[in-house]
C-alpha cells in the first residue's frame, strides 16, 4: 500500500521518534560526505506551484544522497498552467515516476491529487500545512534540548500553515503549544476542532501573554505566498506582534527562537533577535535535509510500504 504524508497526523508519535533516530544518523553520514542508496532506481517528482529555497534544494539533494533520481517541475512549465486536470496529472505522473512531492496552494486539492495518484504523495505546503518543515522543527527542537514532551512553545503571528501544523504536531507528541495571534488570523478552526486532546493548545492575542515560560518562540511571515493583495492591511493588523528585544525581554535565558524562514526582517522579527544568540534559524534550515531524508527512507523502504522487506535504518 503506498503511504502518503499530507499532513504530519499521517505519522505516529513513535514512527516520529524513530525517523529521529535515523536522522541523527544521516547528519553524521553527510559530515563524512557518505550517502546511501535507499532509494536506489527510485525516481521522485517535485511539482511546485509556489517558489522554494530550502524545500526544494533540501528535497532534491535528499533523493540523490539516498541513490534516487529527483525531477523538478514548476507547474507553470507543465500542461497544468493550460488546464490539465488533477486526475489527468497525478494518472499520467504515477506512470514515469516513483514517488511526488506537491507544493501547492489547496488542502483539498493535495488530497484529490493524492487519491488518484498511484505513487505516495509528500505535501511540501499547502496553504493549510507545512507538516515536512514541522516535522524536521520538531528534530532540531529534540536534537537541542533532548526532549520534546515537557517542553512550552509558543507561536506568535499568523495562524497560518506552518502554525497548523505546529499544533497539529504538538497534539500528536503531547507538547503544550501556546498560540498568540490578532482575532482575525486565528489558526484554522478544523485544526482546533480535530485536536485529540485540547489541552495541548492555548490560544491568546496579547502578545505578552505566553513569553516569560517559553522554551520555544517561534514565528513566521504575516504575509504567505498567495497573500500578496492583503500585504498592506496585514501589517498594520501584525504590527503589535513583531518578535523583539522589548516582546522579549521577560523571556527565559534560554529559550530558543524558531522561524522556518523566508524571513521579512523588520515586519515580523528584528535583526537583533533573528541574529541573536537564541536563534536556531540556521540549524533548522539545515535539518531539513538531514530529517527529510530520514522520512523519505521511512516512506519509500520501510518494512511493508513501498519495497517491502528492504529495512530501512
Ligand atoms: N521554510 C520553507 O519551506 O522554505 P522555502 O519556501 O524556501 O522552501
Ligand atoms: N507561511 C509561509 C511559509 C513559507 C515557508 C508561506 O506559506 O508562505
Amino acid at each position: 500500500m503506498k503511504r502518503d504524508f499530507l499532513r504530519i497526523s499521517d505519522l505516529k508519535k513513535e514512527e516520529i521518534y524513530k525517523i529521529f533516530d535515523i536522522t541523527k544518523n544521516f547528519k553524521k553520514l553527510k559530515k563524512e560526505k557518505k550517502f546511501t542508496d535507499h532509494l536506489k532506481n527510485l525516481e521522485i517528482a517535485l511539482l511546485f506551484y509556489k517558489p522554494s529555497t530550502r524545500t526544494r534544494i533540501s528535497f532534491e539533494l535528499a533523493i540523490y544522497e539516498l541513490g534516487g533520481f529527483p525531477i523538478y517541475l514548476s507547474s507553470q512549465s507543465t500542461q497544468i498552467s493550460r488546464g490539465e486536470s488533477l486526475k489527468d496529472t497525478a494518472k499520467v505522473i504515477s506512470r514515469y515516476v516513483d514517488g511526488i512531492i506537491i507544493r501547492t496552494y489547496s488542502q483539498e486539492e493535495l488530497e484529490e491529487f493524492a487519491k488518484y495518484a498511484e505513487i505516495p504523495v509528500i505535501n511540501a505546503l499547502t496553504d493549510l500545512y507545512h507538516p515536512v518543515q514541522i516535522l524536521c522543527d520538531f528534530f532540531t527542537i529534540y536534537e537541542k534540548k533532548k526532549i520534546l514532551e515537557d517542553l512550552k512553545i509558543t507561536y506568535i503571528g499568523d495562524g497560518n500553515n506552518v502554525c497548523n501544523s505546529l499544533i497539529e504536531g504538538c497534539d500528536l507528541l503531547g507538547i503544550e503549544i501556546r498560540v498568540v495571534c490578532p482575532l482575525e488570523y486565528m489558526p484554522d478552526e478544523r485544526v482546533i476542532k480535530n485536536l485529540r486532546n485540547k489541552n495541548v493548545l492555548k490560544i491568546s492575542s496579547n502578545p505578552y501573554e505566553f513569553i516569560e515560560d517559553a522554551d520555544i518562540i517561534y514565528t513566521d511571515t504575516w504575509v504567505s505566498m498567495g497573500q500578496d493583495n492583503e500585504r498592506e492591511k496585514r501589517l498594520k493588523i501584525f504590527q503589535k506582534y513583531q518578535v523583539n528585544e522589548e516582546l522579549l525581554k521577560k523571556a527565559k535565558k534560554d529559550f530558543l527562537f524558531m522561524h522556518c524562514l523566508p524571513a521579512h526582517r523588520g515586519e515580523e522579527v528584528t535583526d537583533e533577535v533573528i541574529d541573536g544568540p537564541n536563534s536556531i534559524v540556521y540549524d533548522q534550515a539545515e535539518n531539513r535535509l538531514h530529517c527529510q531524508k530520514s522520512l523519505l527512507a521511512f516512506l519509500f523502504s520501510e518494512p511493508g510500504s513501498e519495497r517491502k522487506g528492504e529495512e530501512w535504518e
